[in-house]
């Protein structure tokens, strides 16, 4: 974390997890736990038909609501879709965008994520860009330049001025809810990596200020030793962004001036 160049960011990841009335009581229990954290920014990714009512019910709080995905069009004929201007009247402020869940079962591409890396700027919506290599990937060796790939590619043709409001996610697909963390050495390498990469394309400046979160497992437990790292500024959380004890523990770890 790096407090002074850029906002350390702690978002949760619901997935396909939680009904509305487990919704309010997740909202119940956390918002006394959790209080209002100083410095960091706190999100919380919630499905699509549970959004207004969480926009609702933390708006007393430091919680700020994001989407899991949009559709990379403002309108049209694309039955079951949502657009991120949609997204944003509710409420929205955040929406994860390639997530590799969505690119390994629903044919997200560089090229859709870089189309709704746009959609959502167009917004006014906050993306959470996700990357990360496969196991057999990382073992090929050729990591480093996949991420380099998936970022340019999703970045492709956004301004510099715009990249305040963008946040890239590192989440290596082999540590997504397998219980297996990337080390703190891992992540940290990649992470840094990114922000080599965004210097290139921007300049130290924007590289400087660009949230780069890590998500794979990441817990209550490993939270602290991840987020010490310099060039990790925060996590994309699944599994424990379920549970308010733990989310306020990760969230607290991130909290630290
Ligand atoms: P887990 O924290 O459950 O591994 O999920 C990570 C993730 O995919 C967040 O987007």
């Amino acid at each position: 974390m790096n407090h002074r160049y850029r906002k350390t960011i702690i978002a949760g990841n619901w997935k396909m997890n939680k009904t509305l009335t487990e919704t309010k009581a997740f909202a119940e229990e956390i918002k006394p736990m959790l209080g209002k954290p100083k410095w960091c920014e706190v999100v919380l990714c919630v499905p699509y038909v549970n959004i207004p009512a969480a926009v609702r019910l933390f708006k007393d709080s430091r919680i700020a609501i994001g989407a899991e995905n949009c559709h990379y069009e403002s309108h049209g004929a694309y039955t079951g879709e949502v657009s991120a201007e949609m997204l944003k009247e509710l409420g929205v402020k955040y929406v994860i965008i390639g997530h590799s869940e969505r690119r390994q079962y629903y044919n997200e591409t560089d090229f859709t994520v870089n189309k709704k890396v746009h959609a959502a700027l167009e917004a006014g919506l906050y993306p959470i860009v996700c990357v990360g290599e496969s196991l057999e990937q990382r073992e090929l060796g050729v990591t480093m330049e996949l991420i380099a790939y998936q970022v340019k590619a999703a970045l492709a043709g956004v301004p510099a001025d715009k990249m305040r409001h963008v946040v890239i996610a590192y989440e290596p697909i082999w540590a997504i809810g397998t219980g297996k963390t990337a080390t703190a050495e891992q992540a940290a390498e990649v992470c840094e990596s990114i922000r080599v990469v965004i210097r290139k394309l921007y300049g130290a400046r924007v590289a400087r200020a660009v949230t780069i979160q890590y998500g794979g497992s990441m817990n209550a437990k490993n939270a602290a030793e991840l987020l010490a790292q310099p060039d990790i500024d925060g996590g994309l959380i699944g599994g424990a962004s379920l549970k308010p004890a733990d989310f306020t523990t990760i969230v607290n770890a991130a909290n630290q001036e």
